[in-house]
Parts: structure tokens; sequence; C-alpha cells
């Protein structure tokens, strides 16, 4: 129950199709919240997070349907209750209404996020960015309340582009009275799929895809169809698997122009990658040379995301490599199931060092959150025997079905 059984030790060879983007679809779906009509978002992926935020919105009075991947938001008539229950305390990105909901209403109360367990995930910059546009913020047990008489537009310079602050300042944003000029943005694809988004529906904003993002307030939004790009970091997993195991792998509509920071490392670790229109084909012999050093970063850096899947990939490769991770603390979550697999591995601080091993050894194992999962499932590839990947749910906040995915690239893998 709620866990994976991987029977590894095997090449991956075949295809699978990249899902839309988790990080994508939640901002926009909160977005959909800030236009008085019906915003349609095809290319949804079936996953848990997009599930909690459908249930957030249906609680503030839209109305969601679904077929298939195509997901219709009418938020023609919201109403401004409280929020609350698992579905705000279970999953950080409830934070992304706060931008949508001082958009809309003015007024916004959330519980204090939850989310990956993966250090401590403070809002002060959200929070900080937000008062410069005229927001007040009372904060009470667990919880606090945001409410501005107006939203107005502002210069404001985040301390750290974070991905999260700068979509709730263009959430709140599109809605305020006047210009917000904001600096340091975090340009992360993600960031870029929002603002087209609300490009679409009629907003105004400028230099996306850069570290300033200019957003004239105001316009009138109306409904707009939208599909959500695919997951990079989905299709950065089943990359790094195929260099776990070798073997020759196609990764349909993967978006590569966002995957160059980890093609790069993929590359420098052998595998041999060849984009096209349709997708990204990768080959992947058996050795895998090592990462001497890497660090973490902002895009267009290798993504934090991807570290626990890399990290499972040196634990085999021929040498030392050594992680430096730059963007959240705790994240090194993986180690200890990793060497339970027969890693070496050892951590100082931000800092990991995983000198290779010839072989990891299946087990069981548990995920703490959802891309280290990912991560043990691509260990449990790599090992001889079975692996027993604990916690399933983890993984289904991000990947809608990760046991198809493996299956396709011919995984002997079932949920259980
Ligand atoms: C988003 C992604 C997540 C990804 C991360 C970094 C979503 C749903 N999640 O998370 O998958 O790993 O970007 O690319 O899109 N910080 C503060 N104060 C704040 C906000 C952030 O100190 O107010 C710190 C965080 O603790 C963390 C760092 O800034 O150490 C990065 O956080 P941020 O870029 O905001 O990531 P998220 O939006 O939470």
């Amino acid at each position: 129950m709620d866990a994976i059984h991987i029977r590894g030790g095997n090449a991956l060879f075949g295809e699978t199709r990249i899902q839309g983007s988790k990080n994508a679809v939640l901002p926009v779906m909160a977005a959909a919240l800030l236009i008085k009509d019906i915003s349609i978002i095809e290319n949804c992926p079936r996953i848990s997070d997009v599930y909690h935020m459908q249930n957030l919105l249906t609680q503030i009075g839209c109305r969601v349907s679904r077929a298939d991947r195509t997901l219709m938001i009418d938020a023609r008539h919201v109403s401004q209750d409280k929020m609350s229950g698992e579905s705000v305390t279970g999953m950080r990105s409830s934070i992304m209404l706060l931008g949508a909901m001082l958009g809309r209403f003015g007024e916004a109360t959330l519980a204090y996020p939850g989310g990956c367990v993966i250090g401590k995930r403070p809002i002060d910059l959200h929070l900080n960015a937000l008062r410069k546009m005229g927001v007040s913020i009372k904060e009470e047990e667990g919880a606090f309340t945001a409410r501005a008489k107006q939203l107005c537009g502002a210069v404001i310079t985040l301390p750290f582009a974070s991905v999260g602050a700068t979509e709730n300042v263009i959430l709140a944003a599109v809605n305020a009275r006047g210009v917000t000029v904001l600096k340091n943005a975090a340009k992360e694809p993600e960031i870029t799929a929002l603002c087209r988004f609300l490009q679409k529906a009629g907003a105004v904003i400028e230099g996306v895809g850069g570290s300033v993002l200019i957003i004239q307030g105001g316009s009138a939004l109306h409904g707009v169809q939208f599909a959500v790009p695919a997951d990079r970091i989905v299709a950065g997993t089943y990359l790094f698997s195929v260099l776990g195991t070798g073997g020759h792998i196609f990764l349909k509509d993967a978006p590569v122009s966002q995957m160059k920071g980890m093609l790069k490392t993929a590359v420098e670790m052998g595998a041999e990658v060849t984009a096209s229109r349709e997708g990204l084909s990768v080959l992947a012999g058996p050795v895998k040379k090592t990462v001497p050093y890497i660090k973490t970063d902002v895009f267009p850096g290798f993504p934090t995301d991807m570290q626990s899947p890399l990290m499972a990939v040196l634990a085999k490769a021929s040498g030392t490599s050594i992680i430096e991770e730059t963007i959240f603390e705790n994240r090194f979550r993986i180690v200890e199931e990793l060497v339970k697999m027969g890693a070496d591995i050892k951590t100082d601080e931000n800092r990991a060092v995983i000198t290779g091993v010839t072989k990891l050894y299946g087990c069981e194992v548990t995920a703490r959150e959802l891309r280290g999962g990912a991560g043990l499932v691509i260990a449990g590839c790599m090992a001889e025997g079975e692996t027993i990947v604990r916690n399933r749910h983890f993984i289904e906040r991000g990947y809608e079905d990760i046991c198809r995915d493996y299956q396709n690239l011919g995984v002997n893998i079932v949920t259980g």
C-alpha cells in the first residue's frame, strides 16, 4: 500500500510522453480566479497537487470541471469565504492564491502553507513585496489575513529571485492600480507560462522571461484557452534515469529549450542527446562519468528539483562527485535511503560528497518528499533485485503515473 515496487538492473528502452508541468499549472489555476469568466486549461496533469488546487478554487465558489486533461474554471460567481482545511495546509502552492485573492477580493485569509518537507520555506519575501503594494498583514496562530483597500502598483526589488514571490506579485499586480515594476524577478519557465496565460487573458506585462517585469494593472481580463507546457522536471527525471541504467529512450514533448542546465550535466556524464520538435532522444552507455562539482541554482542553472535524481545516478558513477545545494536547506533527505541501498554519500551542511559504488542493492526505502521520492525510484531502476519505495503519495504530488511512464520505458515497476 502507498508504495512502488521496482525490479531493477535493466537498461531503459522505449518512449514515453511528458505530462504538463506541475509548477506551471498551479499558478495558472490561481490566475483563473482573477478572471470573471471561464478559463480553459489544456494539458493539465492529473496529479494530487492539481486536485488540491481544484478543491481550493471550488471552496471559494469557482466551478471547476475536467474532461481528461482539460480543466474548465468558471470564476464568475466566487465568494471570499475563508479557505481552510487540508488543501491549504497540505500544499505550499496554496500560498499562490494569496496574490490572486487579493487581486479579486482585496483580502485573503490563509493558513501558513505546507508542501514538501525541504527546509523552513518561509514566505517573508511574498509578504514584504505585497506590503509595498498597500497590503497589510495580520498574523494569527498558524494563519494570517492580508488586506488592501486598494492594491497599488509599486517598484519592488526581491532580495532573492523567489519563484513563488514573483508569481504572487504578478497575480496581485494585474488587478492593482497603476504600474508595478518587479526587479530581480525569478526567470523560471513557469513564470513565463503564467505571464503568457495572463497576457492571453488581456493583461499587459512587459519583460516576460527576464529579471525585470513591468505589469500595467487594471486591464479587463477575459476568458482564455491555454495549454500548459510540458514538465521539464518530469522530463529530467527520465533523462537521469536512462543515465543511471544505460539504454536509449525518447521523451515525447520534452521541453528541451527549458532543460539546458540539466542537459549540459547529462552530456558531461556521458549521455548522447538529440533534440527535435517532437521531443528528446537520449542514448546512454552503462558507465557514468562523475560530476566533479555541481551546484543547484536558479534558472537557467541546474534545478534544485533535479538534485536528488542526479544524486541517485552519481551513486553509481565511476569516481567522486560533489553536489552543493544552494536553494533549499534540508534537501538531502534521500541520502540515508541511498546509503541503505549501498551508496557511499557523506553530507556536510549543504554539500554532499558522493563516491560511486559498483552496485546498488534493492531494499525497502522511504520517500520523504516529492523529488527525493523520484530519486529513489531512479535508484530502484539502477539496483539489483527488488526495491520498495514507501510513501508513494509524495511522488503522486508531481508525477501523473510514474509507473506507467517507466513501464513504457521497459521497467518492471508496479504500485502496491
Ligand atoms: C518553486 C517550485 C519548486 C522549486 C522552487 C525553486 C512551485 C510550486 N514550486 O518553489 O518546485 O524547487 O521554486 O526553483 O513552483 N524563500 C524565502 N522567503 C520567501 C520565499 C522563498 O526565504 O518568502 C526561500 C525558500 O525558503 C527557498 C528559496 O527562497 O530557500 C527558494 O524558494 P522559491 O523560489 O520561493 O521556491 P518556491 O516558490 O517555494
